[in-house]
C-alpha cells in the first residue's frame, strides 16, 4: 500500500520546502496574551519545528507529530529538544500540560476524529489548561494531495469545542489569502 503524505522522505521534504517561509508568529503573540511565559506547552504536529522553535522561546515546549520522518528530522536539528510520537487523535502520553498548540493540523481529522481528539485533549490538559489551535476556513471537506482536509467555521469549532472549552478568541485570518483560515484560543471549563 501506498504510504501517506507526511509518512514518506519525498512528502516531508516537499513540505519543508513549501511552508519554508510561514510560521505562526502572529498565532503565537495571541496565544501569550493569555498563556503566562514558561508554561508547559505540548505542540501536536510540529512537522518542520518553525512553531517549536518560536513557542520554545517563550514556553517549555514538547513537540509532537504522528510521521516519524517529521521526528527523525526535528530530533537531529534540535538534539536537546523534546519529542513525542503522538496521534492527534489519541494523544497517548502520561503527561500534562499547561497548554495544547496545533497551527494547521486538526483540520486533517475528520468529524468523528476531531471529537475523539478534543476528549483526549481535555485528558492531557492540566485545570485551566488553553489550547490554540488553527483551521482552514471554509465547508465541507476534501482530498488534497491524498490527504483528507476538513474545512470549518466559526460554527463547528463552536459546537466541537463549546461544551468543553470557554472560547477566549475565535477569529479569522490570513495565511494565504483573506480570511482563509481560523484561530482559536480557549480554556478548559
Ligand atoms: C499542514 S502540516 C503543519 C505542520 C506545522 N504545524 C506547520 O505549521 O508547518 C500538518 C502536520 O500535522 C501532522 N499530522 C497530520 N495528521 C496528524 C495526526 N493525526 N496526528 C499527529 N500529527 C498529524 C503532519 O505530519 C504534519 O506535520
Amino acid at each position: 500500500m501506498k504510504k501517506p503524505y507526511y509518512k514518506t522522505d519525498a512528502s516531508v521534504e516537499e513540505y519543508i520546502h513549501l511552508a519554508k517561509d510561514v510560521s505562526g508568529i502572529e498565532l503565537i503573540e495571541k496565544l501569550k496574551d493569555v498563556l503566562p511565559i514558561h508554561a508547559t506547552l505540548l505542540e501536536i504536529g510540529s512537522g518542520p519545528g518553525t512553531d517549536w522553535k518560536i513557542l520554545s522561546e517563550a514556553y517549555n515546549v514538547t513537540g509532537s507529530d504522528f510521521s516519524k520522518q517529521f521526528l527523525s528530522r526535528l530530533e537531529s536539528k534540535y538534539p536537546n529538544g523534546d519529542f513525542l510520537e503522538l496521534d492527534a487523535v489519541t494523544l497517548k502520553t502520561d503527561k500534562t500540560f499547561d497548554a495544547l498548540y496545533s497551527n494547521k493540523v486538526l483540520h486533517h481529522l475528520t468529524d468523528e476524529e476531531l471529537a475523539k481528539s478534543i476528549n483526549h485533549q481535555l485528558d492531557c490538559l492540566n485545570p485551566n489548561g488553553i489550547i490554540c489551535h488553527s483551521f482552514w476556513k471554509g465547508e465541507g471537506s476534501e482530498i488534497f494531495k491524498g490527504l483528507f482536509v476538513n474545512y470549518h467555521t466559526k460554527s463547528t469549532l463552536k459546537e466541537f469545542f463549546d461544551e468543553y472549552f470557554e472560547i477566549l478568541l475565535l477569529e479569522d485570518y490570513k495565511e494565504f489569502e483573506d480570511n482563509d483560515s481560523l484561530l482559536l484560543i480557549a480554556k478548559k471549563r
